[in-house]
């Protein structure tokens, strides 16, 4: 049996890292294992400017621990009032990798995202043009659609239409979680990819209800059937450089989660690499991680590969069941299990 696994410093191309005090309490577990991260816009306000993506940027900075050589890779918030000069000047940004396109009301913090696709198309002309890449959440928002079918009808209409309309932009399909998704960047040209997390590589939708409703599993895409996850593990270690690593790390308050209408996000920061880890070895994969981790994604970003390395070995930890979270608290993915790969 394996029991070390070496990878180089990896990505995380989906982050939420939130602001303020909030912000300090999380960054350190991101910069203690990733040389990198794309942090998403949907603050309150959302940041929809180089400019406020810059000091956004510095205030992470502040943050990260001080023997850190973490870089935070930052995007921009796409709404209907988005202006054409801001893609140039995310193609002149050294730092801004991309524009986050939510549909207006998909999950948290999403009120100012796209309400008709047409309000973008000039800007979308302008990126496929500057080769400016496109994150999309995708999801319908229409309240009548299944919560379980939002993503697939998703798939099949707006990112059909996206693709079709403009063939050579390039876009991250974020946090995928369907076969209909996988299936559609697979057959999709190069300049298309996709994001998986590690809940949902991990868990299906039972997870949610199993012996009671489990606030901690809920996020957005929601947790699919057991056959959306195995397409997952199947693209996720196909070796196929159009997948890779994005946590979605979204760290709400303890008391946000576990209430009557408990926000979306799953935190697993803490744990990030090692909950992949287990994933690809439930598949017998684990020569698939480096790949997977730290290399497609900065490839696909033409990013370069960040120095250094990072070694997990094979041991049984238990984390916390809370960490400190501003003034508050927030409770892990991991609550209540252990884990059986530890970072060194
Ligand atoms: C994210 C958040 O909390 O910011 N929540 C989530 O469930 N993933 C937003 C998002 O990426 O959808
Ligand atoms: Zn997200």
């Amino acid at each position: 049996m394996q029991e070390t696994l070496t990878l180089g410093r990896p990505d995380d191309f989906h982050l939420h890292l939130r602001d303020g005090a909030a912000l300090a309490s999380v960054i350190p577990f991101t910069a203690r294992q990733f040389g990198r991260a794309l942090v998403m816009p949907n603050l309150k306000p959302p940041v929809t400017t180089v400019m406020a993506a810059n000091s956004y940027r510095d205030r992470i900075l502040k943050a990260v621990p001080k023997d850190g050589d973490f870089s935070p890779q930052m995007t921009l918030y796409l709404t209907d009032n988005t202006p054409v000069d801001e893609v140039g000047r995310v193609a002149d940004s050294e730092f801004v990798q991309a524009f986050k396109y939510y549909p207006a009301g998909a999950t948290t913090n999403s009120d100012s995202g796209v309400s008709a696709l047409k309000n973008v198309y000039r800007v979308l002309e302008a990126m496929q043009q500057m080769g400016v890449i496109l994150c999309i959440h995708g999801e319908m928002t229409d309240p009548a659609t299944d919560v379980f079918d939002r993503e697939a009808l998703f798939v099949d209409g707006p990112l059909q239409q996206i693709t079709r309309d403009f063939p050579d932009l390039k876009v991250v399909v974020e946090h995928i979680t369907t076969t209909e998704a996988a299936d559609f960047v697979t057959d999709a040209g190069i300049n298309v990819a996709a994001t998986i997390t590690p809940q949902h590589l991990l868990y299906n939708r039972s997870s949610i209800f199993s012996g009671g409703i489990r606030p901690h599993f809920y996020c957005l895409p929601i947790l699919k059937r057991e056959a959306h996850r195995q397409s997952l593990l199947k693209a996720a270690t196909s070796g196929s450089a159009k997948f890779f690593l994005g946590t979605d790390s979204a760290p709400h308050a303890k008391n946000s989660k576990e209430a009557c209408c408990g926000a979306a996000g799953c935190f697993t920061s803490h744990a990030a690499l090692e909950l992949y880890a287990e994933a690809f070895d439930s598949v017998g994969a684990l020569a698939k991680l480096n790949d997977f981790a730290s290399r497609f994604g900065a490839k696909f970003y033409g990013l370069p590969r960040n120095a250094g390395e990072v070694t997990l070995k094979r041991q049984t930890w238990t984390p916390p069941d809370e960490y400190a979270f501003g003034d508050e608290t927030i409770v892990p993915l991991t609550v209540g299990r252990s884990l059986g790969w530890k970072l060194v």
